[in-house]
């Protein structure tokens, strides 16, 4: 039995997705032999009900300084962080000389514009080449996990943080113990801390399975997330549903008692409670849901081999690894995936050893079939690669179902 990483509880494993590489461990053809595994399985806390993976991978394997994710490549991300740079600083830093901390800032797409308008800001990431982008786009960076000590160090050097903001980071730290002590430490006393996350409510919804991952230990929900903070002295005060990313929630907490929590958090936890998101036999239809969705993925890859159709997948994602690992989608199915991430092009998909190739050679000439792992920016890419379906070509949708446009 594995014990609750928040609350010791005990963890009821309902899916596993067997052995997986790194999903984010791109690498070149000389490198596969010695590629590093390890069990990818997922429960949910019969106490807490925080939805949890049940293996650890160690994060210095994961967030290396060749990590290969950057924020930037999505103009609609782009967007959405220019706009909540904006909103932090308008709503929580009206006046003064603010501090504003991030947690993950990866390449700068968030504090690129806290820096651009001036507000004392510190980004903390340990992936060593996108915190040099940030670093390019004027944004200070520490490279190092973000963790106790490392808060109270920041908070004895340059004094009370108003925001601490985080986006698809929190969900990739298990020792999230560690993370709100160091929070504790570094917030000022009328400040809040703000992160946003896959949202397990989404992923049930939608059988969106491939946000499992190394990466992501947990997926959150406002029952849980309000459940762990509170054992360290924080209050969850609001909450947001986000359309980024398949379907997120931005949590926004303060030290308890500091602010009255939004009827929005009370709200969505009833909702939660009604859609039973963490209850034993809704994640069970949700595995059930899960294996019927790569089966059918899987017949129609094979189908399309037989027929010669030529095949391609766009989007090196990571959630991809844990379709293609899982389904045992191979070069011999896929036989190329199209990036528009230079750190990926060029090297090998995990595990599944797909090579990955950057876009300009995307239509030469286009695939027949175009399976989207990238479907959480489909309006996007589908918009911007309006030529592919205008000359024949056809996408392949795996969430919420199998289905072809
Ligand atoms: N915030 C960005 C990046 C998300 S990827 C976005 O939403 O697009 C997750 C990032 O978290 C990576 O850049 C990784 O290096 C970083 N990370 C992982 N563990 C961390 C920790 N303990 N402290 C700070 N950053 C961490
Ligand atoms: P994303 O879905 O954001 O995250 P994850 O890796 O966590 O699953 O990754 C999107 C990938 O798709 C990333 O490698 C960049 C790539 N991409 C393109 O190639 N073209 C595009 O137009 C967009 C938006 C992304
Ligand atoms: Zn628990």
């Amino acid at each position: 039995m594995t014990a609750c990483r928040i609350c010791q509880g005990s963890v009821h494993q309902f899916f596993d997705f067997g052995s997986q590489p790194l999903s984010d461990g791109f690498l070149r053809p000389e490198e596969t032999a010695g590629e590093f595994f390890y069990r990818l399985a997922v429960g949910v806390c019969r106490s807490c009900t925080m939805v949890q993976l049940m293996e650890e991978v160690p994060r210095e394997r994961m967030f290396r300084a060749d990590y290969p994710y950057h924020s930037s490549m999505s103009v609609k991300m782009r967007e959405h962080f220019t706009r909540t740079a904006h909103r932090l600083l308008d709503t929580e830093c009206p006046d003064g000389d603010p501090l504003v901390v991030e947690i993950g800032c990866n390449d700068g797409a968030m504090l690129s514009t806290v820096a651009a308008r001036g507000v004392r800001h510190l980004g903390v990431d340990p992936s060593r080449d996108v915190a040099e982008v940030a670093a390019g786009k004027g944004v200070r960076v520490r490279v190092d996990f973000f963790e106790e000590s490392l808060a109270r160090e920041v908070a004895a050097a340059e004094g009370p943080a108003q925001v601490i903001y985080a986006a698809n980071t929190m969900c990739h730290i298990p020792y999230l113990d560690s993370v709100f002590r160091g929070v504790d430490a570094l917030l000022a006393p009328g400040g809040v801390f703000v992160f946003e996350d896959p949202y397990l409510g989404d992923v049930v919804e939608r059988t969106s399975f491939d946000q499992i991952y190394d990466e992501h230990f947990y997926l959150f929900s406002a029952t849980s997330v309000r459940a762990a903070a509170r054992r360290y002295g924080f209050d969850l005060v609001e909450v947001e549903r986000l359309p980024v990313h398949g379907g997120e929630v931005r949590y926004t907490l303060a030290r308890a008692g500091a602010r009255t929590p939004s009827g929005q958090v009370e709200a969505l936890i009833r909702e939660e409670a009604q859609r039973r998101i963490a209850g034993i036999s809704t994640l069970e239809q949700f595995a059930t849901q899960v294996k019927r969705n790569i089966e059918e993925l899987a017949a129609l890859l094979r189908r399309l081999r037989e027929e010669g159709a030529r095949v391609a997948a766009y989007g090196a994602t990571a959630k991809s690894a844990t379709v293609t690992n899982y389904g045992g989608f191979g070069p011999d199915l896929i036989p190329a995936v199209y990036d528009s991430t230079p750190a990926k092009q060029g090297l090998l998909t995990p595990g599944a050893h797909i090579p990955v190739r950057p876009l300009k050679e995307f239509s030469q000439p286009y695939p027949e079939y175009v399976v989207l792992f990238a479907w959480n920016h489909a309006q996007e890419i589908i918009e911007k690669e309006r030529a592919f379906r205008e000359q024949g070509g056809k996408w392949i949708l795996y969430v919420p179902e199998l289905h072809i446009l």
